[in-house]
Parts: C-alpha cells; structure tokens; sequence
C-alpha cells in the first residue's frame, strides 16, 4: 500500500515537515514475504546446535567470556572450517599480532589456512577495508579493542564499545554479513562488558567453565534464531578445542570407594539432561559461620539450610557449609535444590548416600518437594548411565516403569531423608 503524508499548510517548522510528500511504505504482515534464514555450519556440531541449527546469513552474534576461557582458540578454529567451506572469512584482531594469530593456527593443526587476518582497532578504517574486501563472515577479537574516532572516550569504555558494536552491525546488516563480536567479561562485573551490547545483537553466547578443568561450556542467553540455554561440551586440548558429543556423564568424579557428603543431580541443560555431581562439605565454624557455593546460588543455599532445620530438625547454627557443582559447571535450576540438600545430609551424617542414586527435585519453604520439568527424560538418562536409584518429586513419578530403575517419589524433604535412611 503507498500512502503520502499530507502536512497541514500551516504546520511549520516542524520536524516532520521534511518527509512531506514522501511516500511511505505499509506492509501488512501476512503479505511480507519471509525466507527460511540460510544457515552455515561452523564446522563444529556442539557449537551448531547452541547456534540453533548453524550460523545464520546476516546475524550478529556477540561471544563473551573470561579472558583466557578459548574464544580465540574457538572463533579461529570455526572461520578456518568456514573458509575451508568456501565461505570467504575475515579475522580482524586488536588484542594479538597477525603472528601471534599465524602461531595459534599451526599450534591447531590448520594447515595452509586461507582465513585472512587483519589487525585495525579504528571503527571507520575497519569498515572502509570490509567495503573493499566484502567478506562474507568476520569476526572481530575483541569488541573493547575498537574505537571510533568520533568519540573522545577510551577504547573499551561503555561509549566506545556501544558505538562501534551499533557501527558494525548497521554495516553488516546493510550488506548481509555475519558478524561475530568477542567481548571479554570484566573483572569489574558487567560494565563495558558484553553484558551492555545484550540488546543490540541477535544472539549472546557466554562461554563457562573452571580454569583447573579443561571442559568449557557454551551457553546461549539469548537467541532470535534458535532455543535459549542450549549448551554446547567442548573440552581444552592441547590442539585446541575438541566437541565432547556425549557429555551426560562428564561432571561425574568416579571414586573407587563412595565418600560421604555428594550426591548425584540430573539436571536439564538446554535440550538434554546431564548429570552432576555435587559435593558438600559441612564442618566445624567459628562464632560467625561460612555458607558458600561454587556453581550454584548462595542465596538460595542460605535458604534450603533454613528449611533443612526447619523440617527435617538439621540445625547449623555453629557449622561452615560449602557446596560445589563438579567441574566448573554453573547449575542455576531449582531442580537442584534436594540434591544439594542430600549432599549436606550426607557430609553432616559422614555416610556417603546409598549407591546408584540420583536425585533433583525443587524444595520450597514449606519443606515441600516441587516437580522439575521433563523428569522422564531426566529418569531415562540416570538410567542409561547405570544408576538404579532415583529420588524424585512425586508429581514426576513416570506412569511405565524404567527398567533397571527403582523410583522413590517424594512429596516432602523429610520423607526425601526417611529414603536414604531405609536405604542405609
Ligand atoms: P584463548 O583462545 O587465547 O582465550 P581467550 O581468547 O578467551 O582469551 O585461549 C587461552 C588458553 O587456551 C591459553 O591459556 C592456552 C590455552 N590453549 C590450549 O590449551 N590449547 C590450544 O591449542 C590453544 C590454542 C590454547
Ligand atoms: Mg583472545
């Protein structure tokens, strides 16, 4: 449809003034003709699905992460499969020489690597140089590198980085090129971090793990193009990173004799259920006793304890309580919740729970045992990796039996720990 504006005669010195007599463009939306976005693989499946399918034509996706996690070690790894694919790559670099880049590549066994590499860290040169060299996927290292010359602020302040992300997306968006922005996570918390670009892109992907363990997750926060909290397994090599196809088992420390004070959690990563371990440490504190947790909520940590003493009788007035997801994993569903309060029964007790059992379930205040979503799933996978005991919300309790698979439903905290009592 084509309308005109019609702007009343005596209307002036109005800002819309100056769009009169133009034609404006309506759409309804059933008659904008959409496409299936194309896809690109990067070579790397784990990475693919957290992406939704593939690096979509056009997309702008920001990848932030500790300094020193493997962004670089990943994104090169992706544009070298990519250009190896025909796709035509660009890897601009402000934080590392072109040959610090070239020694990365032979220490991955990119032979012969066709990727160009350019170091420019001003906003405008970079993008006079794309309209010359037109690539079809670039990857920026990093977004707090650049500076626009228009602004007097330093690189990698809020003004900086904000302009130069809106610059280049505008750019790449125009021309339909894949953009991908590494951004570091501050120490300073989330200012001038990835964090203030969340908005501007189409998907954010964080990349987590602990610097003492070689497995590194990446996570989607957000995505127009796929499922959020996907998460992809890599693992740190010595020849950079390796897909870990089948993680389930993967935040599992085997001991050769069961130890007291850990407790064995399914919980839902993305699409797919995984199992973790949590371990508990409860011991002797001072007049002002410790609680903390690596890799799960302190707060809510704080708030199962009172519920523990509150409905099962377990005070811990006078005691230090330190929990920990194994392997630098970050659960944040309150399916977590029983697991964690069995491994601290367990530690308190100094009896290892009986063997073959998991658990999840969320506890609320009131003791009770809240259902988690997909617990069948949750079941089946348990199963599968040989457990054959699982402690559950009632109202997750599955209708067929799992073979192999003794069920203990729960409605309650107290009868959670009445189960590992029997079983003892
Ligand atoms: P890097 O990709 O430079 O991290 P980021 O860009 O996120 O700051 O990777 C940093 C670490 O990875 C570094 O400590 C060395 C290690 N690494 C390996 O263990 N194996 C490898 O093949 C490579 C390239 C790096
Ligand atoms: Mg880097």
């Amino acid at each position: 449809m084509i309308e005109t504006i019609q702007v009343p005669s005596n209307e002036k010195n109005r800002g819309y003034q100056s769009i009169a007599g133009e034609e404006v463009f309506l759409e309804k939306i059933s008659e904008i003709s959409t496409q299936t976005v194309a896809r690109l693989s990067t070579g790397q499946d784990e990475l693919d699905r957290v992406l939704g399918g593939g690096l979509v034509v056009g997309a702008v996706v920001l990848i932030g992460g500790d300094p020193g996690i493997g962004k670089s070690t990943l994104l090169l790894q992706c544009v070298d499969a990519m250009q190896r694919q025909g796709i035509s790559t660009l890897y601009m670099t402000g934080e590392e020489s072109n040959s610090q880049i070239a020694l990365r590549a032979k220490r991955l066994r990119l032979n012969n690597s066709q990727v160009s590499v350019l170091s420019e860290i001003c906003v405008e040169k970079i993008i006079a140089y794309l309209e010359k060299i037109k690539p079809q996927i670039i990857v920026l290292d990093s977004i707090q590198t650049v500076y626009s010359e228009d602004i007097s602020a330093s690189p990698g302040s809020v003004t900086q980085v904000r302009e130069c992300a809106q610059m280049l997306t505008r750019y790449c968006k125009t021309h339909n090129i894949t953009l991908i922005l590494i951004g570091h996570v501050t120490k300073e918390g989330t200012l001038a971090g990835p964090k203030i670009l969340e908005h501007t892109v189409d998907t954010v992907l964080y990349f987590e793990g602990d610097g003492n363990s070689s497995f590194r997750l990446i996570r989607a926060i957000k995505n127009r193009f796929g499922a959020v909290n996907e998460v992809g397994v890599f693992a740190m090599t010595d020849k950079g990173l390796r897909q870990v196809n089948n993680p389930s088992a993967l935040f599992l420390s085997h001991h050769s004799t069961p130890v007291s004070g850990t407790c064995i959690l399914v919980t839902i990563e993305g699409t797919r259920p995984m199992l973790v371990e949590i371990q508990a440490l409860v011991d002797e504190g001072g007049a002002s006793p410790r609680r903390l947790s690596v890799g799960l909520e302190r707060d809510r940590l704080a708030m199962l304890l009172a519920v523990l003493h509150r409905h099962a009788g377990v005070a811990f007035f006078d005691k230090d309580v330190f929990v920990n997801a194994v392997g630098g994993v970050r659960i944040s569903e309150p399916a977590a919740d029983l697991a964690v309060l069995l491994a601290i029964y367990s530690s308190l007790r100094e009896r290892p729970l009986p063997s073959g059992v998991v658990v999840f379930g969320e506890v609320g205040l009131a003791g009770e045992v809240r259902p988690a979503p997909r617990g069948l799933e949750r079941c089946r996978e348990a199963s599968k990796l040989g457990f054959s005991r699982a402690i559950i919300p009632k109202a997750n309790q599955p209708k067929q039996a799992i073979e192999g698979m003794q069920i203990f439903p729960v409605e309650r905290l107290e009868q959670a720990i009445g189960v590992i009592k029997d079983l003892w």
